[in-house]
């Protein structure tokens, strides 16, 4: 488990019945389990949500529920990739998928990470969630001599894109979409 500490000022101290003080933002983050498979549907339906203005995104099956929990479990078996999860005050809080991916087969590096499905739930966001939950997939890359992190965001996503180059991600490619029906 990585801790974080949050960095907005400190609220007046009150305390848990654990004797924790209330106002402890500690971020902590940890690998998803089995056992988290409702939370990380609905985490990731509403990341889907989020997005149904964009011409990908508007389009989402009737039965996305359903095929969301055979996707993901399978996904949480499955050894070249992790989901992390983000806890503050005993709840989760966010989300971010990462997956070692193969590269392109007459290009260096052979693998990279590869970011997926980050959600942040409204009321933690601009709160350090996502460097934490990015701080733990590069410890897990590292961790695999994986040398290159890629995504892809939404480019109708304008906190996205801020938020992506804040943190270091730069655009190399455009996904162009035209449809034919
Ligand atoms: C994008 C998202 C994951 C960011 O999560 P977050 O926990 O709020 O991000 P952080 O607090 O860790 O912010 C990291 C940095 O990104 C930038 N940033 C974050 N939110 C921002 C905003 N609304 N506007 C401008 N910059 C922002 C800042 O540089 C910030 O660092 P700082 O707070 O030290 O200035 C969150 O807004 C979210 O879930 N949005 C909806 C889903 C989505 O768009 N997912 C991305 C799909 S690719």
């Amino acid at each position: 488990m990585i801790e974080h500490q949050a960095s907005h000022p400190p609220a007046p101290e009150r305390r848990t019945h654990s004797g924790r003080p209330a106002n402890d933002r500690t971020i902590t983050v940890r690998p998803a389990t089995p056992s988290d498979l409702g939370l990380i549907v609905n985490l990731r339906l509403a990341l889907v949500r989020e997005h149904r203005a964009n011409p990908i995104y508007e389009r989402v099956r009737p039965d996305a529920p359903d095929r969301a929990r055979r996707l993901f479990a399978a996904q949480l078996r499955s050894p070249d990739e992790v989901i992390f999860l983000a806890q503050r005050d005993e709840q989760v809080v966010g989300i971010l998928r990462c997956v070692q991916a193969g590269g392109l087969p007459l290009l260096f590096p052979p693998t990279h990470g590869y970011i997926s499905s980050v959600y942040v739930v409204p009321r933690a966001r601009r709160q350090g969630v996502l460097r934490a939950l990015l701080d733990a997939a590069i410890a897990w890359c590292v961790a695999r001599d994986i040398t290159e992190l890629r995504l892809h965001n939404a480019s109708d996503n304008a906190v996205a894109n801020t938020v992506w180059e804040a943190l270091g991600f730069h655009v190399v490619e455009h996904l162009r979409l035209r449809r034919l029906a």
